[in-house]
């Protein structure tokens, strides 16, 4: 019959227990190979010139998975990885990075001021009212009242500090500089400005209020800030968020996915400067 000839090849397969299990163990259903007109064209001609061709195909997409670490629990979990690799040793057991500057010492060595903590504050509390004010605009509107936002709690803990007749100081350049420029990435450069969003509200809920309470035994007799406290569930928000992330990254592209990590370093810099201040 000679309609069944361009198939025939194939059935010497099946015949063929070895070949039968060879293929049916390399070629699980794969989206990203049945998406794809040419591969599956090669799959549905079964021969050994096809097997070869889909599974290194399954082997090129494999490694490529490994070269993003936390690909698979979606983009927050990339932007952890690369943040944790950013600590030293000394900050957290994920951390890599080798230990330069005071503030990336252990917290327990920090010799903190009253006053290079109140900069501290008064600087962090510019950088979450540009964050918290850009939130208001259309493009992170997703990022808008998630429970996480700080500026308020700020101002309650510097009238507090007023109340108990210490000045406020102005925001140092470095506050202004990094306000600025997260300004500046909310207009142009959303994936960069997402990084740093990330970065801020979450190393807040983690190292940073490890720092809080810390420094807070040191100078101000145990009194937690309301910086350190929020409304609701911590664990439930950060989680909420993440979902969010994770949504808007699904969107992007790969480079625009690795734009993104790669601003990790710039958010740790600007940071890491404000941070530095509460030993100043
Ligand atoms: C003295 C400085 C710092 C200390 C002591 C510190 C410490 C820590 C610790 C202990 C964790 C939790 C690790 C874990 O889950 O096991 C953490 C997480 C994290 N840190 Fe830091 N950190 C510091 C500075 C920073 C800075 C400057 C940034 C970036 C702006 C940052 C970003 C993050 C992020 C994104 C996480 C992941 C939070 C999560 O898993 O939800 N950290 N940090």
């Amino acid at each position: 019959m000679a309609y069944l000839d361009p198939i025939s090849p194939s059935l010497t397969i099946f015949k063929n227990p070895q070949l039968t299990r060879f293929q049916i163990a390399i070629s699980p259903p794969n989206p990203l190979l049945l998406s794809r007109p040419g591969i599956q064209n090669l799959r549905m001609s079964m021969n050994k010139r096809s097997v070869v061709i889909a599974s290194s195909t399954t082997a090129a997409s494999e490694k490529q998975k490994k070269r993003y670490p936390g690909e698979s629990k979606g983009f927050v979990e990339e932007m952890r990885f690369v943040a944790m690799k950013l600590h030293t040793k000394e900050q957290a057991k994920e951390g890599e990075k080798e230990t330069k500057s005071p503030e990336e010492r252990p917290v327990s060595l920090w010799e903190p001021t009253v006053d290079g903590y109140l900069r501290f504050l008064v600087d962090t509390k510019l950088v979450y009212d540009t964050l918290e004010e850009e939130a208001t605009s259309p493009t992170y509107a997703e990022f808008k009242n998630t429970g996480l936002e700080r500026s308020e709690k700020l101002a309650i803990d510097l009238e507090w500090f007023k109340e108990q007749g210490y000045e406020i100081p102005k925001p140092t350049a470095l506050g202004k500089t990094y306000s600025q420029y997260l300004k500046d990435l909310a207009e142009k450069d959303p994936q960069a400005f997402i990084c740093h969003f990330y970065n801020i509200y979450f190393a807040h809920s983690a190292g940073g209020r490890m720092i809080g309470r810390k420094v807070a035994e040191r100078i101000l007799e145990g009194r937690e800030l309301e910086f350190y406290k929020w409304d609701g569930e911590l664990s439930q928000l950060l989680q909420n968020v993440r979902e969010k992330l994770n949504k808007v990254a699904e969107e992007w592209t790969r480079e625009e996915k690795n734009h993104c990590l790669e601003e990790t370093d710039k958010s740790f810099k600007y940071s890491g400067e404000i941070l530095r201040l509460i030993l100043s």
